[in-house]
């Protein structure tokens, strides 16, 4: 890439071919070429999720679950109609947000690396932590940094011809971990700046993807964005705020693990003085 100095090339996708049957991808690796993949007249999500490889619908009752269906396919917005209108309704009735949460931290387990220990104590703050509008761009910058989910597949279903000619069936794959770090948009695009949403930076997060959208679009029934967007954003923001409520200093080791990152604790950590 460096030696071509290019944003779009061919390769094999990660895992290769002892997972996904077709591992040939065409590879996004830039802000401005990412979008390609939210194209959904131009794209078809059908079977394809994060990689090229889908489990088998047995693991979910013999059902293929709304995340493998393509825009195309109308259970694909009835199913997401539904986990939307739940989101909106659990708000309209008047259930409290704390229940939705604590619902919702139940349902969303399998994304625990992310919402790690969201207990009772933290879900009760929901409503100081909204008012004071705490850490939000910290949460952004986060989810920029270190995107939970770093891939995205969608297989092309016409021929695209910009700079860089895609055929038709070509499976198409967004790689975020650069393409967020792409230095002709973020400054030193490589570190973490918990500031650099604030103010005029706000422009930026447009190319913001983690939810398989830009981050100042919402969710419909008919993209394929993450329905669970604004409640993550929300949760990430409740636990940068219990942390700073309630500790002085505490270290950590950062590490990795297979499909994401690892922090372990290592200092006793000291309860908040004020
Ligand atoms: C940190 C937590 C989460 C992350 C990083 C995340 C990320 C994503 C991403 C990247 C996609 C698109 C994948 C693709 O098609 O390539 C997606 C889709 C989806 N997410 Fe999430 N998500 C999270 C939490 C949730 C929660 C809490 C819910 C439950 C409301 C949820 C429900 C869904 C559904 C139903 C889809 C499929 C959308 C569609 O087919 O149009 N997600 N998510």
């Amino acid at each position: 890439m460096k030696k071509y100095d290019t944003r779009v090339c061919r390769t094999n996708v990660p895992h290769g071919p002892f997972n996904a049957r077709n591992s040939k991808v065409v590879v996004l690796v830039d802000v401005v070429s990412y979008p390609i993949i939210f194209y959904n007249s131009q794209v078809d999500k059908e079977n394809y999720f994060d990689g090229t490889f889908m489990s088998s619908p047995s693991f979910n009752g013999g059902y293929k679950v709304c995340a493998f269906l393509d825009t195309t396919n109308s259970k694909h917005s009835v199913l997401k109609g539904l986990i939307l209108s739940t989101l909106a309704r659990l708000e309209k009735l008047g259930v409290k947000r704390e229940e939705a949460c604590h619902n919702f931290v139940f349902l969303a387990a399998c994304r625990i690396q992310f919402i790690w220990r969201l207990h009772t104590r933290l879900v009760k703050e929901i409503r100081t932590a909204v008012k004071e509008a705490v850490g939000v761009t910290v949460v952004y910058e986060t989810l920029r940094m270190d995107t939970p989910v770093p891939f995205q597949t969608v297989k092309a279903i016409s021929n695209h011809e910009a700079s860089f000619l895609i055929k038709k069936d070509e499976l198409i794959f967004g790689y975020q971990p650069l393409a967020t770090k792409d230095s002709n948009v973020f400054n030193n695009a490589e570190d973490f700046n918990p500031d650099r949403f604030v103010g005029y930076g706000e422009k930026l997060l447009k190319y913001v993807y983690w939810s398989n959208g830009k981050e100042i679009d919402n969710p419909t029934v008919d993209d394929k964005q993450c329905p669970g967007k604004d409640l993550i954003v929300l949760l990430g923001r409740l636990l940068v705020v219990e942390f700073f409520m309630r500790y002085d200093t505490f270290e950590i080791e950062f590490g990795k693990l297979l499909l994401g990152s690892k922090v372990t604790f290592k200092s006793i950590i000291t309860k908040a003085t004020s």
